[in-house]
């Protein structure tokens, strides 16, 4: 029997890594523990889980409690983070503290636990801005708001851990992940969800900048996907290195509005704002890496991502579009 702890179990990600772990790992006697603040994280996401796992309401900022949280575990999934470029422009210091301070507390409480190896998810936008594409994760990072540096500063200690303190850590890279569950309605969402509700309520969204920007937008269960992977895999292949989860595709944020409104039937035209501070202009993964070392493959298109995440919105906040 191992016991395995999701942080950020009440999240978009956690939740859903959460759900496929009960069905994958709960059946052979395994545990599953959860911790989550509910800062970002959402009760309801949990109430199909709570009663399945061992659960921890618990701030990763708060030393102690991580280290308890770490008592008797196995294997992590450090998914927790207080999550969105511009959140972290607006209020550098309180993602710092979630982002680094807890990674840091996590990777302190793993380490007295003796856990196994811990795979974090880690983010695409530490790339920054920088020439050349599809991203590899041989670049040199260039990251450019507060929350990619802190992303990054977790990637840094997941390696130092294992070569230090011979910790195997695996850190997934993940390209703007979508899906059923992100929050739609909060100035931070995820362009997607934000997208969606505002076109369901028929208000017009605002693209900022051009809508030529690109994202390699990939649905959530991808990156379960590559989360199981990377837990799985041999630590020859995974321990100490980066990989990039994504699908390799750009798509263009005035294709995806258009993707959208025809789903939802929504026949306004967006409103051009100015572009947002931080903001990356493009990302395109190079997989490759995945595909050899973990078996990675894309299992949900765009496309077929952009229907499902459109039908679990139209279904969840029909009260909503009917206004
Ligand atoms: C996203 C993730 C971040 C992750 C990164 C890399 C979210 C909230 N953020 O950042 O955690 O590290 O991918 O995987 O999921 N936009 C508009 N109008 C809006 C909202 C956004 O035009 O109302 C634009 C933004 O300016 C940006 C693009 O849409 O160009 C994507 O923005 P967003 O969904 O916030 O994601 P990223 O900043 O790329």
């Amino acid at each position: 029997m191992a016991r395995y702890l999701v942080t950020g179990c009440a999240g978009f990600i956690g939740s859903h890594l959460t759900e496929k772990l009960l069905e994958t790992l709960g059946a052979n006697g395994d545990v599953i523990r959860g911790l989550d603040n509910f800062e970002t994280g959402k009760r309801e996401n949990l109430a199909e889980l709570l009663n399945r796992i061992e659960f921890f309401e618990c701030d990763l900022r708060d030393a102690a409690a991580a280290a308890e949280a770490c008592r008797g575990v196995d294997y992590i999934f450090h998914v927790a983070a207080r999550p969105s470029v511009p959140r972290s422009v607006k209020d550098p210091r309180t993602s710092h503290t979630a982002n680094i301070d807890g990674t840091f507390n996590l990777l302190e409480g793993a380490r007295a636990a003796g856990v196994r190896r811990i795979v974090y998810s880690a983010s695409s936008s530490a790339y920054g801005n920088q020439p050349g594409f599809p991203r590899v994760e041989t670049m040199v990072p260039m990251p450019i708001a507060p929350y990619p540096v802190q992303k990054l500063a977790g990637e840094f200690y997941m390696k130092s851990y294992w070569q230090v303190y011979g910790m195997e850590t695996v850190c997934l890279r993940y390209f703007n992940i979508f899906g059923p569950r992100q929050v739609p309605d909060s100035p931070y969402s995820g362009v997607m969800a934000k997208f969606a509700l505002q076109m369901m309520r028929g208000e017009r969204p605002t693209i900022f900048g051009d809508g030529e920007q690109g994202r390699d937008f990939t649905y959530i269960d991808n990156a379960v996907s590559a989360n199981m992977l990377a837990m799985a895999a041999p630590a020859e292949k995974v321990a100490g290195r980066v990989f990039n989860v994504a699908c390799g595709e750009r798509h263009s944020l005035n294709k995806t509005f258009r993707i959208l409104a025809e789903l939802l039937e929504f026949n306004e035209e967006p409103i051009y704002g100015p572009s947002r501070a931080g903001d990356i202009r493009n990302s395109l993964a190079d997989i490759s890496s995945a595909r050899e070392a973990l078996g990675y493959q894309v299992t949900v298109s765009f496309e077929e991502g952009l229907r499902r995440t459109v039908e679990w919105y139209k279904r969840q906040y029909s009260e909503v579009a009917m206004r």
